[in-house]
């Protein structure tokens, strides 16, 4: 996936670039920071860097007690750091929380097949859900469990800084709307929306469990996919205006004893550079 296209020229050193009070169509609160690193840094690298620290939050996540005494996993999110495509299902399921990555299962196992067909693969895309734990059963995210998680999607939307977040279903696309309208009015329709202090293309679609059993629903669903590229093709959609603040201090998390050896993205897909070693990678389900 193409880098990321900053409107601004480089911010000269010491210098962060932050969002001016922008004129909000969807959720208006912006960034809420509890469970963020910070204000997001604009490298790719150091964005990847605050995605990690973000991910080592949510592993220890207690906010939903039920959600946190049942599951076997945090189930974060997994992908390209940096991609232009993302994608937010509901919550993981069983195979998702054994294995602590998302959409394994049957229907991970459709999305992929969807995307080879145009031509993308789950390395190009990074893939989040909007509860990061399994309700038991299999159960509906509750709207506190979803108020609960939010931020950690918040802050995964402002450091991938997706080009286009492609809602599957329901719950994902009511909760990033902000809005009742359901999925079946709503699909294959992209919409400019701001989430926290940025602009993106959003576009639902039908989740693919949904799409499983029912082939005319696989039919549209593959419909809506094969309007992915097009949309990824547009220019990144403008941003609220940005006004530039000194960089703090950053504390320096201590290097862990083994991290030397196997750092940095190679063919990971990840953005190079100041990486993670690869085990991190893996725990972040980064390839
Ligand atoms: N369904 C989802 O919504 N998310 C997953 O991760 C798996 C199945």
């Amino acid at each position: 996936m193409a880098a990321h296209v900053l409107r601004a020229p480089a911010s000269p050193a010491g210098a962060r670039v932050l969002p001016a009070p922008p004129v909000r169509t969807g959720r208006a609160a912006g960034y809420d920071p509890r469970v963020s690193a910070g204000e997001p840094p604009q490298s790719a690298g150091k964005r990847r860097e605050a995605l990690k620290r973000v991910y080592a939050q949510a592993q220890a996540c207690s906010r939903c007690p039920e959600l946190a005494s049942t599951r076997n996993s945090v189930v974060f999110g997994a992908g390209n750091a940096d991609a232009d495509l993302m994608f937010v299902g509901e919550a993981p399921g069983k195979s998702e929380d054994e294995q602590g990555v998302p959409f394994v299962g049957q229907a991970g196992k459709l999305l992929e097949k969807l995307l080879g067909e145009i031509g993308i693969t789950r390395t190009d895309v990074f893939i989040a859900n909007t509860l990061k734990c399994r309700p038991p059963g299999n159960r509906d995210p509750q709207p506190i469990e979803l108020e609960n998680c939010r931020d950690y999607l918040d802050s995964q939307l402002q450091l991938i800084r997706p080009k286009v977040v492609c809602t599957l279903g329901n719950f994902a696309t009511k909760l990033l709307r902000e809005d009742k309208t359901g999925i079946t009015r709503l699909h294959g329709q992209a919409e400019l929306r701001t989430i926290g202090p940025r602009v993106v293309r959003l576009y639902p679609i039908f989740h693919p469990a949904a799409a499983l059993y029912t082939p005319r629903m696989l039919q549209t669903l593959r419909e809506d996919f094969m309007r992915l590229p097009e949309l990824l093709a547009m220019p990144e959609p403008e941003q609220p205006e940005q006004i530039e603040v000194p960089e703090p201090e950053i504390e320096q998390q201590p290097e862990p004893q083994d991290a030397g050896a196997r750092s940095g993205g190679g063919s990971s897909g990840v953005p190079a550079g100041d990486g993670p070693a690869e085990s991190e990678a893996d725990q972040l389900g980064l390839f």
